[in-house]
């Protein structure tokens, strides 16, 4: 390890945060590794001395920013955000509550805008940084039984994108990650929250649904270790990717909405190349 940077990660208690703690901390990076419960980050990553666990809500912006000082009281910088808590509100759009869509959005989509917006400043006084956005592959292609989380997915992106340019003239770097299937703690109860059945036409699949999800915890295929070591080490190179496919079936999954979209694109080609005023110069 040559170039040691300090790493805040969010959602460190269980599942990818964990890993992307310890992968941080093995390649010889500070991590102020957080949670909700600050006790759950220590007990789950151990005791190091280049760590600091501290308590993070990621829906709670006065929490947010006593955590981003406290990282800089401690090690005098931030360098690399990840912005990785999150949880899944599941179910058919008829049968999720408007109170979990809003929950939805406040963990997934306000909770790393709370985060970054903390951290911003310092990377712009050090004129250098990399905010790391877990997004997922629900990110990139919509899917029945998760519009919530879909849509709080594809608004992390949309986000992200833009920002990247806001930031750039401050050396300030954005990277997504979009990973597929990963057996980590997501599909348990404890970050899955199933829509109540409330509409008979939904009552079959819905039945047939959950089975399939809850069947899927623990048996997926993706490892979070060879995840958060791949991260570590993309986030270390020159130029850390935009798009960070994670995993098999997320390449899949890009490679058929880009072809979705190219052909989407083709489609319509002439109607949709025939929309502007007839005095408007082609080019404008
Ligand atoms: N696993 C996958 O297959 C997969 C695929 C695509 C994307 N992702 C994304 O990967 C990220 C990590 O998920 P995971 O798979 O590691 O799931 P996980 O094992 O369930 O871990 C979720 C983490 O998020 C934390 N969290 C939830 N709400 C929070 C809040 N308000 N403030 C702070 N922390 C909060 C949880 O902390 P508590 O212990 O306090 O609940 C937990 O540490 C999520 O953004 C998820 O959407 C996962």
């Amino acid at each position: 390890m040559t170039d040691k940077k300090v790493w805040l990660v969010t959602g460190a208690g269980r599942g990818m945060g964990t890993e992307i703690t310890r992968a941080a901390l093995a390649a010889g990076h500070a991590v102020v590794a957080t949670g909700r419960n600050a006790e759950r980050v220590t007990t789950a990553v151990g005791a190091h001395d280049d760590l600091l666990t501290a308590a993070l809500d990621v829906t709670d912006p006065a929490g947010v920013q006593t955590a981003v000082d406290a990282a800089v009281a401690r090690f005098g910088r931030i360098d690399v955000l990840v912005n990785n808590a999150g949880n899944f509100y599941a179910g058919f759009f008829e049968e999720i509550t408007p109170e979990d869509y809003q929950a939805q959005m406040e963990t997934n989509l306000f909770g790393p805008l709370n985060v970054t917006r903390a951290v911003l400043p310092v990377m712009r006084a050090q004129r250098s940084g990399l905010v790391v956005t877990i997004s997922s592959t629900a990110g990139i292609v919509g899917q029945e039984f998760c519009t919530a989380y879909a849509a709080s997915k594809f608004a992390l992106e949309g986000w992200s994108e833009s920002l990247t340019p806001e930031v750039a003239p401050f050396g300030i770097r954005t990277m997504l990650v979009e990973p597929g299937f990963f057996r980590t703690e997501l599909l348990t109860q404890d970050s899955t929250r199933y829509a109540e059945p409330t509409i008979a036409d939904y009552a079959e699949r819905t039945r047939q649904t959950v089975t399939a999800w809850t069947g899927m915890n623990g048996r997926q295929g993706g490892d979070p270790a060879k995840l958060a070591r791949a991260l570590v080490q993309l986030a270390g190179s020159a130029e850390p990717p935009l798009r960070w496919a994670a995993g098999v079936d997320a390449v899949g999954a890009f490679e058929q909405k880009a072809q979705q979209l190219l052909a989407q694109a083709d489609a319509h080609r002439e109607l949709s190349s025939s929309l502007a005023h007839d005095d408007t110069p082609a080019n404008a």
